[in-house]
C-alpha cells in the first residue's frame, strides 16, 4: 500500500465512524491519525448539520484537534458513562484483540473504552494482522519502573525506556508517567498476558486490549470504502 493510499484508507475509515454518531451523543475522541479524520468529519456535521456532540478526549493532542473542530468537550468526571467511542489502533487479530498506545495515550484510552457502550476502532489494513505481535506499550510509574522492567522481562519481553522525539529523556505521558515497550514476538494469548501485565505493581496499564471485543466494531478502511468487521 502506497503512503497515500494508507491516508485515503485511514480517512475513509475515520469518515465512515463519524458518520454513526448521533444527535445528542457523548462520544470518546481517541488519540492518532486516523481517529483525527472521524473528528474532523464530526466537526463539519456540527458545523453544516447542527449535530450536538460532546467530546470525552483521551489526550491533550486529541483536545487540541477537537477543538480545532469545533467539537465541544467535557470530561469523563461529567461522563463516566459514553454513549460511543472512536479510537485507532496498532495492531487487530482476527478475535478483535488490540494493542495500542503508539501514542503513549492507552491509559486514558482504556479508560473511555471501559465508559463506552460501543467502540469504533478505526484502521487501514495494515493493522490487521492473524496474531499479535508487535511490541506492547506499557504505561508505568516512575518510580517502580527498575522493577517493573524485571517483572516484564520475567514475563518474556525485552522491555525499551521510549524515548523522547525532540525532547531529551523519556517520553512523559500526559498523566505523568513512562512508557516501557516491550517484545514478546507472536502473543499466543493476549488476554492471559493482558492479565499478567495488569498484577505488576507500578505497571499502570498496557496496550492490549482483550476485554471489550463484544463491544467493538471495527472499520477498515480501504482506499475506496470501508470493511466492517465485529463479533456481534
Ligand atoms: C495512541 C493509539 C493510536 O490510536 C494508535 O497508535 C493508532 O494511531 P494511528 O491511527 O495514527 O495509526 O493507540 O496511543
Amino acid at each position: 500500500m502506497t503512503a497515500a493510499g494508507q491516508v485515503e484508507s485511514k480517512r475513509n475509515a475515520g469518515y465512515r465512524a463519524a458518520a454513526m454518531v448521533e444527535d445528542g451523543m457523548a462520544v470518546g475522541l481517541g488519540t492518532g491519525s486516523t481517529v483525527f479524520f472521524a473528528m474532523e468529519r464530526l466537526g463539519e456535521r456540527i458545523a453544516r448539520e447542527g449535530l450536538r456532540i460532546t467530546g470525552v478526549p483521551t489526550s491533550y493532542q486529541a483536545a487540541i484537534r477537537a477543538r480545532r473542530y469545533g467539537i465541544p468537550l467535557s470530561s469523563l468526571d461529567e461522563h463516566p458513562e459514553l454513549d460511543i467511542a472512536i479510537d485507532g489502533a496498532d495492531q487487530v487479530d482476527p478475535g478483535l484483540n488490540l494493542i495500542k498506545g503508539r501514542g503513549a495515550a492507552l491509559l486514558r484510552e482504556k479508560c473511555v473504552c471501559d465508559a463506552a457502550r460501543e467502540v469504533l476502532i478505526v484502521v487501514d489494513p495494515t493493522k490487521m494482522v492473524d496474531t499479535l505481535n508487535a511490541p506492547v506499550p506499557v504505561e508505568v510509574l516512575p518510580f517502580g519502573v527498575a522493577g517493573v522492567s524485571r517483572r516484564l522481562s520475567l514475563l518474556g519481553a525485552a522491555p525499551v525506556l521510549r524515548e523522547g522525539v525532540k525532547k531529551d529523556g523519556p517520553v512523559v505521558t500526559d498523566n505523568g508517567n513512562f512508557i516501557l515497550d516491550c517484545g514478546f514476538g507472536a502473543i499466543g494469548e493476549p488476554r492471559d498476558l493482558e492479565a499478567a501485565i495488569a498484577a505488576i505493581p507500578g505497571a499502570l496499564e498496557c496496550g492490549l486490549f482483550t476485554a471489550y471485543k463484544e463491544k467493538i466494531t471495527v472499520i477498515v478502511g480501504e482506499e475506496t470504502g470501508c470493511r466492517v468487521v465485529s463479533l456481534h
